[in-house]
């Protein structure tokens, strides 16, 4: 008898595998093939699956929903990747590089047009229900991207901005990741919202831990390109906390970093990380994550599900704040 976790995990890719996304023309569907491919954690999709198991025992029958949520973060990933120019997703190349951008644009609409056909055979009383919370759930992760472009461009953004940037842009889609698993197995108003509520708070520290790892992730594991957001000059935990705490020199090189138009960029990845490590910006971020994921745990507790069904859910939310990719 396998886990569960390693059976949620063998159903959600056996599902992708089968994925009928269309075939003409290729050069459309091909990478979206490709991006569902190339692996990842299934972080969302599990999720779901938990949500739902908690309440209800045949979690099978809603692996293609959990998909459908899975094929939604891949299409932001597309986009993502363009928006911030990256040159690896999953130790591979991004679908604008191994194609184009026009591609890598209108694969990623069609993607989203095909979540909502994987929706479409929903029971049609919980269908608006789903539909509802995945828009505004959709709508806030636009939000979230797009201040996240916004802040790109700003000297100086705090910690409140920053925090309700990444709940838009990563936490709420976790978030909906639970709920759709309440939703789908009937669970109470008040269970739905404290499986979102989850969600939303992991997912602020997953999304904190993203930040940390996009500097200081070994390349071998990491599978993006480390450093890239600090050649952005992206606003994340770990810059807004350096331009808060830094002095003298420290300022006066993170400013000369943050406005230089021509640099080496392995150069200036290597000397703003440096000013981090000065600045002890590695364990103040550690330390938010805990928070976050502290927090999310304490929602676990609201639930009125038998509390020993959440404990393999707890595990699993729990080695997240130790991954590496
Ligand atoms: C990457 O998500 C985008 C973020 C919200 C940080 P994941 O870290 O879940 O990426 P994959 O799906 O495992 O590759
Ligand atoms: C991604 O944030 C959030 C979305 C894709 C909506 P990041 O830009 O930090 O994600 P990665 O690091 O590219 O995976
Ligand atoms: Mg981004
Ligand atoms: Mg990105
Ligand atoms: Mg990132």
């Amino acid at each position: 008898m396998v886990n569960a976790t390693a059976q949620y995990y063998q159903w959600i890719e056996r599902e992708i595998a089968k994925g009928k996304y269309g075939k003409s023309p290729e050069s459309l569907y091909e990478p979206i093939r490709y991006i569902m491919g190339i692996g990842g954690k299934r972080l969302r999709p599990m999720l779901t699956l938990y949500g739902y198991s908690l309440f209800k025992d045949n979690v099978k029958d809603i692996v293609k929903y959990a998909v459908a949520v899975e094929a939604f973060h891949n299409f932001t990933l597309m986009h993502d990747d363009i928006m911030d120019k990256a040159p690896l997703r999953r130790g591979q190349p991004t679908v604008h590089k191994k194609w184009n951008v026009n591609t890598a644009i209108l694969s990623g609409d069609v993607m989203l047009v095909k979540v909502y056909d994987m929706f479409l055979s929903l029971d049609p009383l919980l269908l608006p229900k789903v539909l509802s919370a995945f828009n505004r759930c959709a709508s806030e992760v636009c939000e979230g991207q797009q201040w996240d472009m916004e802040f790109e461009q700003k000297q100086k953004v705090s910690e409140a901005d920053y925090i309700n940037m990444i709940r838009l842009k990563t936490s709420v889609l976790i978030g909906f990741s639970l709920e759709l698993g309440g939703i789908l197995a009937g669970a109470s108003e008040s269970d739905c919202r404290a499986l979102r509520t989850f969600g939303t708070n992991i997912g602020i520290g997953f999304q904190l831990q993203d930040d940390y790892l996009d500097a200081y992730a070994d390349p071998l594991k990491f599978g993006k390109q480390v450093g890239g957001d600090i050649i952005a000059n992206k606003k994340t935990f770990l810059l807004i906390k350096a331009l808060e705490k830094a002095t003298g020199k420290n300022k006066r090189e993170l400013s000369e970093w943050l406005t230089a138009s021509r640099f080496r960029k392995e150069e200036k990845v290597n000397a703003v990380k440096t000013i981090f490590d000065r600045l002890g910006i590695a364990i103040l971020t550690e330390r938010k994550t805990n928070q976050y994921f502290k927090k999310g745990f304490g929602d676990l507790d609201r639930l009125s599900c038998d509390q020993t069904k959440t404990q393999e859910l707890r595990a699993f939310a729990e080695k997240l704040i130790s991954r590496q990719t």
